[in-house]
């Protein structure tokens, strides 16, 4: 037996995501939509904007960038976002983006490897604004960049940083206790499994201790204090100590003489309330495993140090979002602003429970001004547009779609390919643009698309018959002709494209 956040579950875990690499989302193994979407990146990069501008209005402005380093990135999707969005917002407010270096940073090689090498990241990687690095949240002190050789370490910068992190306090070392009739105890654990590092915690069996402890069990006294506060609050739960975020951010924030902006968005608990009864600590397996991250117990550590701590309005739903700042020497009032503008109403999950069902696209939207209503709400979020593409396609074939909704939709396109960022496998993007783009009428448009989805997505029969109906809608009858025969030279079966060329006959 020994303390959770001592135990081989840690470098097991990144044993799993440096042996899986970005296959994690390419094949949708690990979730990632309620983490890395274009509702959170628009927050994130408002509240960015904001703390940017309550700096300045205390301190002079210089050449040093303000660096925000993402960690446990992961796949970059949500980096990709983020800096979209940054480089839409700066004009407003007359800031070139290379005020920013945006740091996308990973424990796993593989990830950052495909990140570097991913064609979404090339004009920003030309401006100097993006730069990669391996870290490793619970060991590494300092960033070794990738791309300009530059070591990021202790009393580098005097601006405020952005440390963010999505889904990563989750994978990150943990203590777990309980509070039993008004007495600390911790969770001690012992992890059984002989399997290889993909079956490694399907197959694990996991039991538990439960010894009686002080609230000195911590060396640092903010960390006690927060034991002391939960034993005397507590009656009969458990509860998580996010130790490994905790001294991941204890690192990061020597690296400037200013403070550091935490924002985290994890599965989590922000109301004591909701902490568990005396139940096993819940850690849920999913290829790798996460636990709930304690969004108080940081709250309670940032105040504790002279921080700020801003918390979703919505503290009862599982996946929380948070804003945590180390001692600024100014006030933030742009910042805990934006904060409360961003997420006092819809969360992020809210938005998933809107658009899904049971991990299925919802299907209650009864008709398109519904669905473009949904779409306006995720910001066209181009994988919630790729999943509702068959459902806007039957309602435009069922109504007769106004001018305003077809400029609507027109519009709302343009924004969701100008945010693609090619991920997972099955998410044909461009096919599911080229298909609404036909069924409006957008023949010129409906080709580039269908041509876009052979290049990113490999050639297949409806491709390629796609293309055939289009070029027949335009009158091109040969290159139509032409495409239909590469359907059924490609699935001979295809009785579309046999029924295709004999209408063209
Ligand atoms: C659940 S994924 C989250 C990815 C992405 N942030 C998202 O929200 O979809 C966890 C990520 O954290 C990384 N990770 C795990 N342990 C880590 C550690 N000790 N230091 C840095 N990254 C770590 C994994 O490689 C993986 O990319």
């Amino acid at each position: 037996m020994t303390s959770l956040s001592k135990s081989k579950l840690w470098e097991k875990m990144q044993e799993y995501y440096n042996n899986i690499g970005p296959e994690a989302w390419q094949e949708e193994v690990v979730p990632l939509q309620i983490s890395s979407n274009k509702n959170l990146a628009r927050a994130y990069a408002n509240i960015i904007l904001a703390q940017i501008n309550d700096w300045h209005m205390h301190n002079p402005q210089t050449n040093e960038p303000f660096y925000i380093i993402e960690i446990g990135a992961g796949h970059g999707k949500f980096s990709y976002y983020v800096l979209k969005c940054l480089q839409e917002f700066f004009p407003n407010f007359n800031l070139p983006l290379n005020s920013i270096k945006f740091i996308v940073t990973d424990v796993a090689e593989k990830n950052i490897e495909m990140c570097e090498q991913h064609p979404a990241f090339k004009d920003f990687i030309n401006q100097g604004v993006v730069d990669f690095a391996i870290f490793n949240a619970m060991d590494d002190k300092e960033i070794k960049l990738r791309h300009s050789g530059q070591t990021i370490k202790q009393g580098d910068f005097t601006k405020p940083i952005f440390m963010l992190s999505n889904y990563l306090f989750d994978s990150l070392a943990h203590d777990a206790f309980q509070v039993r009739d008004k007495k600390l105890h911790e969770v001690q654990i012992k992890i059984d499994s002989d399997a290889d590092w993909e079956e490694y915690f399907a197959k694990a069996k996991f039991s538990y201790e439960y010894l009686p402890v002080n609230t000195d069990y911590y060396e640092d006294p903010v960390l006690n204090q927060i034991l002391t506060s939960y034993e005397k609050d507590l009656d009969d739960n458990t509860f998580m100590i996010p130790i490994g975020g905790i001294d991941c951010v204890n690192e990061l924030k020597k690296f400037t003489s200013a403070h550091l902006v935490l924002l985290l968005a994890d599965k989590g608990h922000a109301n004591i309330a909701l902490f568990d009864e005396l139940n096993e600590p819940d850690i849920t397996e999913h290829g790798s495993v996460s636990l709930m991250v304690n969004f108080d117990a940081l709250k309670r550590y940032f105040l504790a140090c002279k921080g700020e701590a801003m918390l979703m309005a919505n503290t009862s739903v599982d996946f929380q979002v948070a804003c945590y700042c180390t001692e600024p020497k100014h006030p933030i009032p742009h910042t805990k602003h934006a904060f409360m503008q961003e997420l006092s109403g819809a969360s992020p999950q809210d938005i998933v429970d809107l658009c899904y069902y049971n991990d299925e696209v919802s299907d209650f939207y009864k008709n398109l001004d519904q669905m473009l209503a949904i779409l306006n709400l995720t910001m066209w979020d181009p994988n919630i547009f790729h999943d509702f593409s068959e459902m806007i396609l039957d309602k435009i074939e069922e109504e007769d779609i106004s001018i305003e909704q077809d400029a609507a939709l027109l519009h709302g396109m343009q924004i969701v390919w100008d945010y693609f960022f090619k991920l997972e496998k099955t998410a044909d993007l461009p096919f599911a643009l080229g298909s609404i783009y036909y069924a409006l009428d957008e023949y010129e448009l409906a080709i580039k698309f269908y041509k876009l989805s052979i290049d990113e997505f490999g050639i297949n029969a409806d491709n390629l018959y796609n293309l055939a109906i289009t070029y027949q809608a335009m009158d091109d009858d040969p290159t139509a002709r032409d495409y239909a025969k590469q359907t059924l030279n490609l699935d001979p079966e295809y009785t579309a494209a046999t029924d295709l060329l004999a209408e063209l006959a």
